[in-house]
């Protein structure tokens, strides 16, 4: 009786219908007490509000600034011409170069984990994708990644080199074109630490978004979406000779248009400073997939079970694993049976520019 105690003062200290265990009450994505996933420290967060909510701080105790920075992601894009007519437009030598070779599984080395926020891709072998992020060639400690923004078409230029960490997903789109969302963006994040102000990491994220076709699967989401857990705080391995061709999601070099600019983590701390790329054509998703990843991220409906009839529950250790598992929960998650009773959304709602430059790069230039 006091493990349930504890469990549910755990769980319950951000969402309370639970105190009468009898009857079951819904969870937000990130919150269910079967979550396999065990807070970081910091403040807990979730998507109930698309981040209008998100006053808090990290596992330091240093502020989130989520509500208070002026450089913030995601952003509503303006049309490339109506960029492009305001003077906006990057010229060749100035962009962004992107070189992601295909990544193979071998059945334990690439993760798709279900981390209580979406579903993202990690790889434990050294992948060898490279994209250059064009940068002055006189630099001083205060040049930043995202100096690119500032130059001029003859100013001499350099490059730095931006590695691939994670992608992940967003179900709605988190940026907007034209005021519209799209069902899903994908996120590759990227760490560069060969500029002098880099030197403990700094990030940039490509953006590429998703429109529903009826035309089936897109190929290229099938094998994370077979891997995908429907179970927050799960990992599961892709399977052996799997392979994700992630340089197919971006549109070919020759017609590779996109916006750039200065934003932040869509998530907390949203840490600002980030250079972001949002490619404006969108690759296409089947309503099939769409419903899964909006399953994955579903509310639902939870409830004790009988304790002594779940006695004995075991994990398929060698499918998958738990995440951190390492620190083990005051409670026990196979405690409670959830199910979907509804689909939910992972993004966070359009920021406000305050100024802030959008250059594009358009093909026909
Ligand atoms: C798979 O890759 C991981 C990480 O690079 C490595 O440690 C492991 O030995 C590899 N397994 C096989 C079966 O090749
Ligand atoms: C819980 O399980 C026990 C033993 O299996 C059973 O006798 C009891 O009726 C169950 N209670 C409920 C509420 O299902
Ligand atoms: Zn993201």
């Amino acid at each position: 009786m006091i493990r349930v105690q504890r469990l549910v003062l755990l769980f319950c200290a951000y969402y309370c219908c639970v105190l009468d265990l009898v009857s079951p009450c819904i969870y937000k994505y990130g919150t269910s007490p079967d979550s396999l996933s065990v807070p970081r420290g910091g403040t807990h967060w979730s998507y109930g509000m698309h981040g209008d909510d998100w006053t808090g701080v990290d596992a330091a105790g240093k502020p989130w600034i989520c509500l208070s920075g002026i450089r913030q992601s995601p952003i509503n894009v303006p049309t490339p011409h109506s960029l492009e007519v305001r003077g906006n437009s990057l010229p060749r030598n100035l962009r962004t170069r992107w070189n992601y070779p295909t990544i193979y599984s071998n059945g334990s080395n690439v993760e798709v984990i279900n981390n209580g926020h979406a579903i993202q891709v990690e790889w434990l072998s050294p992948y060898a994708a490279d994209v250059e992020i064009v940068v002055p060639v006189r630099q001083s400690s205060s040049t930043s990644v995202t100096a690119v923004l500032g130059m001029q078409q003859g100013e001499q230029s350099t490059t730095v080199r931006a590695t691939p960490t994670q992608f992940h997903f967003h179900t709605m789109s988190e940026h907007l074109i034209m005021g519209k969302h799209y069902p899903l963006e994908l996120h590759i994040v990227h760490k560069i630490t060969d500029l002098p102000a880099c030197a403990s990491g700094c990030y940039s994220v490509t953006g590429v978004l998703f429109e529903l076709t009826d035309d089936g699967d897109n190929p290229l989401l099938d094998s994370v979406w077979a891997a995908m857990p429907m179970r927050e705080g799960q990992i599961n391995f892709m399977p052996a000779g799997a392979e994700i061709r992630l340089g197919e999601f971006l549109p070919p070099a020759k017609v590779r248009e996109y916006v750039t600019y200065e934003g932040s983590l869509t998530t907390p701390p949203c840490t600002e400073g980030l250079l972001w790329h949002v490619m404006m054509h969108p690759q296409k998703i089947s309503r099939a997939q769409w419903k899964k990843y909006k399953t994955a991220v579903s509310f639902k409906d939870c409830a004790l079970k009988n304790a002594s009839s779940t006695a004995g529950h075991g994990h398929h250790r060698h499918h998958h694993r738990r995440l951190l598992a390492e620190e083990e929960p005051a409670g026990n998650p196979e405690d409670y049976t959830c199910k979907v009773v509804t689909y939910d959304f992972n993004y966070r709602s359009a920021q406000q520019l305050y100024g802030r430059v959008i250059k594009v790069a358009r093909v026909n230039q």
